[in-house]
């Protein structure tokens, strides 16, 4: 049940016949900010009384006469210069949570328009180790895959690896010159990285660095890398080698961090088509060959983009317009979607402009920028030498810090007389796992994806605030209740009792359970998981003011007992399915 939607249908319906466009006004529906006024307010009627010249409060009585409220609202009262509040009816509340109970969905319906949306997301450059800068693009990917796998859309994800871009001239030559057997044979992936990591050094040690044509090194990684583009047949066979070697590093990390991908379709796999695709915009006037290369031209003061350059090598934008094509023709989407960082904008903009003029203007291609991940001095985050932070290496801390963390709070938690378990070694790794990377998730997914953060442990692991921690224990706390109460969970999903919302805090959590459909819905539309966070964050404290304000093992009589183990029971479900939604686990106890 889409509680804001029925609202938006209602007042649409009762505006249709009085003004043009219904819909428009219909949808200025919002929640209240005190629920003093209501659950709801919509605003329709002072931008509705420039429209048809009367005052706004008469158009607010004239709405409110027309408004089907059936047995879902109380009777709106209209408030300050015309604004409707509307209030559910709590019976009406009870019994659709009630059905939310009985529902594996938990009341959030699919969708009846479902879409076809191709993610492009991580496409970590693979001859280096991942690190810190591939984190949100792999997490943002990832929750709006399941999101929109939830909703009911096709989600078809597609890792577009840098995997034929100048990094594996760098290791060819790397390889060639400075390549140890033994490394080879015992850590390939680590040696591909040493590999990398000195030839990258040999170029910025070269003579003149402003002036990288004139360095030795940087002029014959560029030949190794246009050999391979040519065909080379040693190129092509140690590419062959080597990629395994870089994949295995960033599949190890795709397990850890429980993310998986439908194609991955790298840069490589377009090559063969280039030629093609800068033939195809040159036939259609789109592309110009200007001294020797060939560009796509935008505004009169803006940049030309390169297809191919002078010396006749495609481009990154080649690739892309050749990944368009054939995503389109392979999978017919409606959308793709690109969760890419903020820097990369100008690209986008040409790549779409030029694919629409290229005849791909039926499809929607979006964008979903995001901004950095600061360090402590609120510069992107670095290590201490100045190098690029590993990825594995960040998760292998966030778990150590949450390892640690556990024993600390251990102690505290008993002294405030909380049941805590005896974990084995198995579950408290297990815990440390589930803890450390859901903090590094929901760090990043809480904010406002086109926001930069600063990377902070102290603050992601804290037990208490709007952090993945604070989610997981309120889960954990709130399964205890069952194990305590001896009440099994089944029944509250089969046969779910209609509750009784008699306290306001029962009330405003029913509200709040139930308004998770909307939250999806806004989720979905704006790609922004981090307004998943915000609801968790809301829904966790209305549970803590029930839980203080409503005994549930205690409650006067066994009917209401029931009753507040349904909302129990609703809360656990719905932080659960949150969590997930965002790629982050649960433990049953710890
Ligand atoms: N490999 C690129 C990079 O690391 C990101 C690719 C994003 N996807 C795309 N279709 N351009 O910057």
């Amino acid at each position: 049940m889409n509680l804001l939607s029925l609202l938006q249908e209602k007042l649409t319906a009762a505006l249709t016949g009085l003004v043009p466009h219904p819909e428009t006004y219909g949808a200025l529906v919002r929640p209240t900010q005190d629920e003093r006024h209501g659950d709801y307010q919509a605003n329709a009627a002072m931008p509705l009384a420039k429209v048809l010249g009367q005052k706004p409060l008469d158009v607010a009585r004239r709405i409110v006469e027309r408004l089907a409220l059936d047995d879902v609202v109380e009777p709106p009262a209209i408030a300050g210069p015309g604004f409707i509040n509307f209030r559910f009816r709590s019976d009406w509340l009870a019994r659709q949570l009630q059905a939310a109970a009985a529902d594996d969905r938990l009341g959030v319906s699919s969708t009846a328009r479902p879409r076809t949306v191709v993610i492009d997301f991580s496409s970590p450059n693979v001859a280096k180790p991942m690190h810190v800068g591939h984190l949100r693009s792999t997490i943002i990917g990832d929750s709006l895959t399941r999101l929109l796998r939830f909703l009911g859309h096709r989600v078809i994800t597609d890792n577009h690896l840098g995997d034929w871009g100048t990094q594996f001239g760098m290791l060819l030559y790397g390889y060639k010159h400075y390549r140890n057997e033994e490394a080879l044979r015992t850590d390939p992936v680590r040696e591909m990285a040493r590999l990398y990591v000195k030839v990258r050094q040999e170029i910025a040690a070269g003579e003149d660095e402003a002036e990288e044509a004139a360095n030795p090194v940087a002029e014959a990684c560029r030949q190794e890398t246009a050999k391979l583009h040519a065909g080379d047949e040693e190129n092509v066979r140690l590419w062959r080698l080597f990629m395994p070697w870089c994949l295995a590093d960033i599949e190890r990390i795709y397990r850890r961090l429980d993310v998986r991908f439908d194609h991955t379709l790298g840069e490589s796999f377009y090559h063969p088509m280039l030629a093609d695709v800068v033939q195809s915009l040159l036939d259609r006037g789109i592309a110009q060959k200007s001294e020797g290369a060939v560009v796509v031209w935008f505004g009169a003061n803006e940049p030309p983009a390169l297809i191919r350059k002078k010396d006749g090598a495609f481009t990154y934008m080649t690739t892309d317009l050749a990944t368009i094509r054939y995503r389109v023709e392979t999978w017919k989407p409606d959308a793709i979607l690109y969760v890419v960082d903020f820097r990369q904008s100008l690209h986008f903009k040409n790549l779409f402009d030029t694919a629409r003029r290229w005849g791909y203007d039926q499809v929607e291609l979006v964008h979903v920028s995001f901004g950095s991940v600061l360090g402590p001095d609120r510069r992107p985050i670095k290590t201490r030498e100045g190098g690029a932070i590993e990825l594995e290496q960040l998760l292998d801390e966030a778990v150590a810090r949450a390892e640690q963390q556990y024993e600390r709070t251990r102690e505290e938690r008993l002294a405030r007389g909380e049941e805590v378990p005896e974990l084995g070694a198995d579950e408290r790794r297990q815990v440390a796992e589930t803890v450390g990377l859901g903090a590094v998730k929901y760090a990043d997914l809480s904010q406002n994806r086109e926001s930069d953060y600063v990377f902070n442990w102290d603050k992601m692991l804290a037990m208490d605030g709007n952090t993945a921690t604070y989610m997981q224990y309120a889960y954990v706390r709130n399964r205890g209740i069952f194990r305590k109460s001896g009440a099994a969970v089944e029944p509250f999903r089969t046969e779910p009792p209609e509750p009784t919302l008699t306290h306001p805090a029962e009330r405003a959590l029913a509200l709040q359970l139930l308004r998770f459909s909307e939250t999806l819905q806004a989720a979905a539309i704006e790609y922004r998981p981090h307004l998943i966070c915000g609801y968790l964050w809301e829904l966790a404290k209305s549970y803590s003011v029930f839980f203080q304000n409503c005994p549930v093992l205690r409650a006067e009589t066994s009917v209401l007992t029931r009753s507040r183990l349904l909302l129990c029971d609703l809360t656990a479900r719905t932080i659960q399915r949150g969590l997930d939604l965002l790629g982050i686990r649960t433990v049953e106890r710890m």
